[in-house]
Formats: structure tokens, sequence, C-alpha cells
């Protein structure tokens, strides 16, 4: 198997990403360099990621970006064997920036084009952090994903359900602004949630009546600001105990839900692949100690390994695109210049479209 050393190139959301990659063979593979350009700040005034603020600071930072994620591995674009970029799931305008971009590069440097999904990128990344084989399940939750893939290979996803509303770091975050806490959310609950008591508030459990794996969390946020609401009808405010004892109910609700529907997933991931090599999570809410606690527990309850990778692999960056293009070339596909940027791309071809389900539809 020829060595390869692959560009990838990140721009879905709001992370300007570039990263090059060298792989032996197999699931090595050396990080000669990882660069990303967050734009947290761009956007902190609105409450969210704009998406033609993203796009715009996306055309700014990918050049440079790819400058310096060549200059750290040391290595130059004639030594390149692939240029790997997302080109869908994400918000159009930095997709369309990101395929561009690669698209520039591949044309300059003679080099073969590979588009991969972002999500494909996530749900591969356990291969070149902890060298998984498949197959394996991957819980990808974020800020805008939330979805059980049984991982079966590099082109293989079966979808055993999802969030049918917001994902969990959405609701985080979202939970977070109702309780007067900065962004991001999720880190600012789980500090406050420390004080508190998770039991003092009931807050509801979504979608455990129901059977399967599909999730919902924009119901789990109205409850919130119900208790919130009523609390400061009955005492005039907040106290900072309330606060902190509604982040921990809130992140016991979040937790539990996933737990179980994360068991539910295991069980029917193993009907489908018997031989299911570990359990693994990707995606920023990956990094909360109360949720990863409780997998840890239940994968090893059902004697798999659980992989959480580093957290810089776990939230968006290039590594996982560079990673991803290099399966795919592998399995001897790639693209040309006709390669188009799609802002939706599920990875289960079988899928159905879960159009109407949510104000703005499913998002993961
Ligand atoms: O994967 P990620 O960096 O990117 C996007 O999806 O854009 O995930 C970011 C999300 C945010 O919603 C953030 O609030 C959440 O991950 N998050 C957490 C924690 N750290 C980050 N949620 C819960 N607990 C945490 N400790
Ligand atoms: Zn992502």
């Amino acid at each position: 198997m020829p060595t390869l050393t692959i560009l990838g190139l990140e721009s879905s959301c709001d992370d300007t990403a570039a990263a090059v990659l060298r792989s032996p063979g197999g699931t090595t593979a050396e990080i000669l360099s990882s660069v990303v350009y967050g734009q947290t700040d761009l956007h902190a005034a609105y409450g969210g990621v704009v998406p033609e603020i993203a796009a715009r600071a996306h055309v700014e930072k990918l050049d440079i970006a790819v400058e310096r994620a060549l200059d750290e591995a040391d290595v130059a674009l004639a030594q390149i064997d692939a240029i790997a970029v997302t080109a869908g799931p994400g918000l159009i305008g930095g997709v369309l920036s990101g395929v561009m971009m690669a698209k520039g590069l591949a044309l300059g440097s003679g080099k073969p084009l590979v588009g991969v999904n972002h999500l494909s990128g996530h749900a591969l990344t356990p291969r070149f952090t902890d060298q998984l084989p498949f197959p394996y399940l991957m819980l990808l939750v974020s800020g805008g994903h939330c979805q059980f893939l049984l991982v079966q290979d590099a082109q293989t996803y079966h979808r055993l359900g999802g969030t049918i509303d917001d994902a969990p770091g959405e609701a985080f975050d979202k939970a977070a602004k109702l309780l007067g806490l900065p962004q991001p959310g999720g880190p600012a609950v789980q500090n406050c949630a420390v004080q508190g008591n998770p039991n003092t508030f009931k807050l509801p459990r979504p979608l455990l009546d129901r059977p399967g794996c599909d999730l919902s969390f924009s119901g789990l946020k109205t409850a919130l600001a119900r208790t919130r609401d009523s609390l400061a009808d009955t005492q005039g405010g907040l106290t900072e105990q309330n606060r902190a004892d509604l982040c921990a109910s809130f992140q016991a609700a979040v937790a539990d839900v996933l737990t179980e529907k994360s068991k539910r997933a295991l069980a029917a991931a193993k009907d489908i692949a018997p031989n299911l090599t570990g359990f693994a999570v990707a995606g920023g809410v990956a990094a909360n100690t109360v949720l990863r606690q409780n997998l840890l527990t239940l994968a090893q309850e059902s004697r798999l390994p659980f992989i959480a990778p580093p957290l810089k692999f776990c939230t968006d960056n290039a590594a996982m695109i560079a990673w991803a293009g290099i399966e795919k070339l592998r399995s001897g596909q790639t693209d040309d210049m006709n390669l188009s940027a799609r802002p939706r791309w599920p990875l289960d071809q079988r899928q159905s479209p879960m159009l109407g389900s949510g104000k703005k539809g499913a998002k993961a």
C-alpha cells in the first residue's frame, strides 16, 4: 500500500480548518499539521452562526489556513497526493468556499480532488485516533448533529436514529441563554451544574416512551423555560442555587436520554453486526463529563471498548476530512471539477428525508 500524504479542508460551519495527514497504510496516520480558525467572536453578538458572515470569514481564512498547514507540516503542495475537502452537509456558503478553494488547488497542482461528507469525517475519526476496526457504533453529538451510526466500512453507514429537532449542543446553548449564562452553553451549564442537585426539578425525558433510537431536545428546552418562568413568578427571580439546580437537572435529562437511546442503539447495532468492535463518540457535547461517564459505564456493561477521541479531533477539524479522504482514495474513488457543494447529504442513502420534523427541519 503506497504512503499517502493528503491535504484536508473543512469550512462547513464556523471553523476554517486545514490539515496534512500522512498514512503509510492501514489505520496508521501521522498528523503532520492541523490548523483551525474558529469564528466564535464573529457570531457572538447574534446568538448563533450567521451563514453570510461565516462564508465571508471562510473566504478570508481558507488560503491562510492552507498555507499554515503546509508550512507546519513542512510539505510542499507538489508533495501532496490528493486534496480532500468537505463537500457537505453544512452551510452552503462555507461549503462552496472550501470546494472552490480545493478545486483551485487541485487544478493548479494537477493533484486528485476528493469530496468528503463532513459526517463521515466525524464517523471515521476513531479509525485514525484509536485504530478502531469496523464495524462500530458511533454517537455523533455536537451543536449541529445528533445521530447514531453503525459504521460498517468507510462507505457503508447505517443510521439507527437521530434527533427529530434540535441537536444536544444547540439545546445546551439555548439552555445557557435562558439562564443568563455565557456561550458556548455546554461548558457553562456543566460548570454551573457542579453546585446543583439534578433531582430538584423534574424535567422530561423526551421520546423515552417511544421505541427506537430517535431523540428530541426542543421540548426539554421549553420545559426548562417554563420552570424558570414559574420560579421567577413566585420568587421574583432566580437564586444562584436555583440556577445551579436547573443546570444540573437539565444536564441530567440530556445525559439520561442519550444514555438510554445509546443502550438501544447498541442492541440494534449488535443485531445487525454481531462482531461490533466498539462504541465511539464524537462532537463537542462528547466533552460533557456526566454524559461521558454514563456512556463509559454503558460500554463497560456491554463489554465493548469506549472510544472518545481527543477533543480537538471530536470537534470540527480538517484532520478528520483528510483521513476520510484517505479512506475514500484507498477505495479507488476520486472526484473531478464537477464536484458540487451539498447543503444536505445523508450518510445513509436508504434514510428517508426527515421533512417537517422540527421548526427548521432536523439538522442532523
Ligand atoms: O462539535 P462542535 O465543536 O461544533 C459544532 O457542532 O458546531 O460542538 C459545539 C457544541 C456547542 O453547542 C457546545 O455548547 C457543546 O458542543 N459543548 C458541550 C460541552 N462542551 C461543548 N455541551 C455539553 N457539555 C460540554 N462540556
Ligand atoms: Zn461537525
